[in-house]
Order: structure tokens, then C-alpha cells, then sequence
């Protein structure tokens, strides 16, 4: 049975991205994150043409549905999204994520996605403007800002990334949008408490959690970051 997806402000979730787990042994690294409390499970679907990696499709997500208990966070990084959509859906997917440099009809897709009762999200790459959103935001159940170039997992983090946080942050605001922040790529226990700071609630790490000697602890020890008294 599948976990309720926690949707508030209120709460630091934390999402492991499968790019960095053992594929052989996905289950494993998948139930080994969820003991430790992972709140999500973040799957980053990649096309080779939006972005210059082929991950992972629909049968891969479905079988991890199977394997988890854990809302399932799809962040799509393809061309043409709108014609997967009820594909991941019905793979499994409680969220599901698109880019806005290639989604044109965006305001369509994300009513879309919505009205299959999954939570709906746009994304930034890091240089794509924070003004895309200022027409949608209120439309949004989450945005999700990339914190590096999309395609690969154990990048830099780009510390920009915090100032467009705020940005987007205060945009949500002045919609009027309770949309959650996510913020994607190079998280780890150096960054995340500055991430929350910033404004986001939802943090992805793929490198700094299945890369680690020990995925349960580099979990734990990015959850207690984010419990620690903010610096000033
Ligand atoms: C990058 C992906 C990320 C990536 C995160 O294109 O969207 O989700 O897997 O991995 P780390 O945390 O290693 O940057
Ligand atoms: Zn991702």
C-alpha cells in the first residue's frame, strides 16, 4: 500500500533519486532509503534529445511502484511530455514534473496532469528565467528548480540556485500559490539547510545519498541538517 503523499509546507521532504542506486539491486537501495525515511521516490526519466542521457521509462516505474511504499516523484526530461503523461500515471506516478523550456502548451499539461488526480509541477533549468512561471503559478501544485544542468547525476551544485529559490518563492506568493518548492541537483549536507532557508520544502539528492558508504545515514544526516537551528 502506498503511503499518503504529505503535501505541506510544514515539512522537509526528502527524495533519493534512483539514478545514483545499483540498478541490479533497485529493490534493495529503494527499501534501504525508505527505512531510513525517505519521503519520496524521485525517478528521473530522460529522453536523449531534451537532455543528453536515456534513463529510465514507464516498465522501470511501474516495477518500482511494485517495490515501494513511497509516493512516486516523475520528473520527466523529454520532448513531448504531453504524450507520456497517462503513461506514467498509469505506471504509478503521484507526481509528475515537466520542463517548461519544452512544454508550449504548458497551462494545458499541467490541467492535465492534474485532473488525473496526480500532483502537477513545473520545472526550471537553471538558466530558463523565473518570470516562465509568473502566467502558471498559481495553476502549480509544485515547481521544481534545477540546481544543475538536467542529464546527470553527481554534478556541482550551482549556489545561484538558492538567490532563484527566493525568486520563485516570492512569485508563489504574490499568485497567491501554495505551490511547493523543490530544488534538484548536487543537494547534499553542505547545501540542504540553505536550500530550506531559501524556501524550498521538497530537496532531491541522487550522489549524496546512493553514493554514499551507507544510503541510510547520508539520509539521515541530510534530514538533520534540515532540523538544525537555522544559522544566522
Ligand atoms: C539530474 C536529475 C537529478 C539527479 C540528482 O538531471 O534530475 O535528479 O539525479 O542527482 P545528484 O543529487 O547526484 O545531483
Ligand atoms: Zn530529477
Amino acid at each position: 500500500m502506498t503511503t499518503p503523499l504529505p503535501w505541506s509546507t510544514d515539512k522537509i521532504l526528502i527524495a533519493p533519486s534512483v539514478l545514483s542506486a545499483d540498478f541490479t539491486n533497485l529493490e534493495r537501495d529503494i527499501t534501504a532509503v525508505e527505512r531510513a525515511g525517505a519521503d519520496l521516490i524521485h525517478i528521473d526519466v530522460m529522453d536523449g534529445h531534451f537532455v543528453p542521457n536515456i534513463t529510465i521509462g514507464q516498465p522501470v516505474v511501474r516495477a518500482i511502484r511494485r517495490v515501494s511504499a513511497c509516493p512516486l516523484d516523475v520528473h520527466l526530461m523529454i520532448e513531448d511530455a504531453d504524450r507520456y503523461v497517462d503513461d506514467f500515471v498509469d505506471a504509478g506516478a503521484d507526481m509528475l514534473s515537466v520542463h517548461v523550456e519544452v512544454t508550449p502548451h504548458l497551462q494545458r499539461t499541467i490541467a492535465h496532469i492534474k485532473s488525473l488526480g496526480v500532483r502537477a509541477g513545473a520545472v526550471l533549468n537553471p538558466s530558463t528565467s523565473v518570470s516562465s512561471l509568473l502566467e502558471i503559478a498559481s495553476d502549480l501544485d509544485f515547481v521544481l528548480i534545477m540546481s544543475v544542468n538536467p542529464g546527470f547525476s553527481g554534478q556541482v551544485f550551482i549556489r545561484q540556485s538558492l538567490d532563484k529559490v527566493r525568486r520563485v518563492r516570492d512569485v508563489l506568493t504574490q499568485a497567491g500559490s501554495s505551490a511547493l518548492i523543490e530544488i534538484d541537483g548536487g543537494i547534499d549536507t553542505t547545501n540542504a539547510r540553505a536550500a530550506v532557508d531559501a524556501g524550498a520544502t521538497i530537496l532531491v539528492a541522487g550522489k549524496a545519498i546512493f553514493g554514499a558508504p551507507d544510503a541510510e545515514s547520508a539520509i539521515q544526516a541530510i534530514r538533520a541538517t534540515t532540523n538544525a537551528t537555522a544559522q544566522q
